[in-house]
């Protein structure tokens, strides 16, 4: 005999996933639908246009897709890239070497440009590159979750379109946190996920295209073979999970049969997204910005420092150098076991020098920012770290009393 499921209480805050919300949880223990069912249809129907607002689009197509979300970057960037394809990304953290790895798989030739991950690129630097390089595509990351710094996207953008060039978004990160605007910014194609600021479980991807990547799907597009024998495509997608052309046509009135869709996923998604609109997206960046000032006075209250530039970072990740002596995982355990506190580690060059505490979603609370800053003062203390004791949560109080 095996024994019920016991989960662990935890205050979740790294930077992803995040507490999925009470209300999305319980949108999940609905009973399933079938993926035609009428019901459910009006549920997708409903879904799209939900997606849109929090990428700060009129596009016509935005959908979810099954996976995590570097599933929806996959089919973005698949759906785009024919071998020998040129992909500029300009790197100033992890993830975009994700992106490019994505790219590389996919036979296309990709060229890195690097960079301190201290602070993301000045426009005029991946505009140099691209008029060397004269990409098809530039494929950026907007928040940066590795070392939490967000690149402005307006002019690269522009120039992008102005130059014919696909511009591909990774906004996992910022999406539902932070104002986007993938029209004003010219995004040709934008990819989030579902367990940042979302507040619903890992699983899904969120994406978003305009009519310039719908020409191109419908150009690609080729319908599976036990579906239709005459719909072939020498030009078609290499995937066909992922295939943004089948995929759109799921999500649209043809309803092709392409795949089960994940019936509680789509109800959870629905759920976070009905939350997040009915806080109203300015209140919910908001909170996201008053919550961060809150953590990072009581970060600076007990003598650390975060890492990176000030003005570019982003609202819902915050890098903290780990002090000289301090063992960084033996600090983070302590956290998890003596106060139920997750947060997290880095990557790259960026392993043991710093901590990353997330600022996500239903995660993004006055009580999990005192309970995230009482944990990181007991283990230090515990560590006998030269911190200033006492501080930290006076800090964070008397800045949301002066904010709130
Ligand atoms: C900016 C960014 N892009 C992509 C990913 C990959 O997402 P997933 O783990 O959901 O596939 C992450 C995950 O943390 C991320 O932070």
């Amino acid at each position: 005999m095996y024994k019920e499921l016991t989960i662990a209480q935890r205050t979740i805050m790294t930077p992803g996933p995040v507490e999925a919300h009470p209300a999305v949880l319980q949108a999940m223990t609905n009973r399933i639908l079938g993926q035609f069912d009428p019901n459910f249809l009006a549920i997708m129907d409903e879904v799209k246009e939900m997606i849109k607002q929090p990428f700060g689009t009129k596009n016509k197509e935005a959908f979810a897709i099954d996976g995590t979300s570097r599933a929806g970057l996959e089919a973005a960037l698949i759906a785009l890239i024919e071998p020998g394809d040129k992909v500029l990304i300009p790197a100033y953290g992890r993830f975009a070497f994700l992106l490019g790895e994505i790219c590389e798989r996919a036979q296309a030739q990709v060229k890195y440009v690097e960079k301190e991950w201290t602070a993301p690129f000045a426009p005029a630097e991946v505009i140099k590159e691209i008029d060397a390089f004269q990409p098809k595509i530039v494929a950026m990351v907007h928040g940066e979750t590795a070392n939490g710094q967000m690149q402005p996207l307006a002019e690269i953008g522009q120039y992008c379109r102005a130059k014919d060039i696909f511009f591909v978004v990774d906004m996992v990160a910022t999406y539902g946190g932070v104002a986007l605007s993938v029209d004003d910014w010219c995004v040709d194609l934008a990819i989030a996920g579902t367990q940042k600021c979302l507040s619903v479980p890992s699983g899904l991807s969120l994406v978003t295209y305009n009519e310039r990547v719908e020409a191109v799907l419908n150009a690609r597009y080729q319908k599976e073979l036990g579906l239709s024998k005459t719909d072939r495509n020498k030009r078609h997608i290499m995937s066909n999970y992922l295939d943004l052309s089948q995929l759109q046509r799921y999500w649209n009135t043809e309803r092709i049969n392409h795949h089960t869709e994940a019936t509680s996923m789509i109800y959870a998604l629905h759920e976070g997204l009905r939350m997040l609109l009915n806080e109203g997206l300015d209140a919910a960046y908001q909170r996201h910005l008053t919550n961060e000032g809150a953590l990072v006075a009581g970060l600076e209250a007990m003598g650390l420092s975060i890492y990176g530039e000030k003005a570019t970072k982003m609202p819902t990740v915050t890098p903290i150098f780990i002090p000289e002596g301090v063992d960084g995982e033996a600090v983070r355990e302590e956290m998890l076991h003596s106060f139920g506190v997750e947060i997290a580690s880095s990557f790259g060059d960026l392993k043991g020098k710093i901590w990353r505490i997330g600022n996500m979603g239903y995660s993004s609370r006055k009580e999990n920012i005192l309970h995230v800053l009482a944990a990181l003062e007991g283990a230090l203390l515990y560590q006998q770290a030269p911190i200033s004791a006492g501080k930290a949560l006076i800090a964070a109080l008397n800045y949301y009393q002066k904010t709130t």
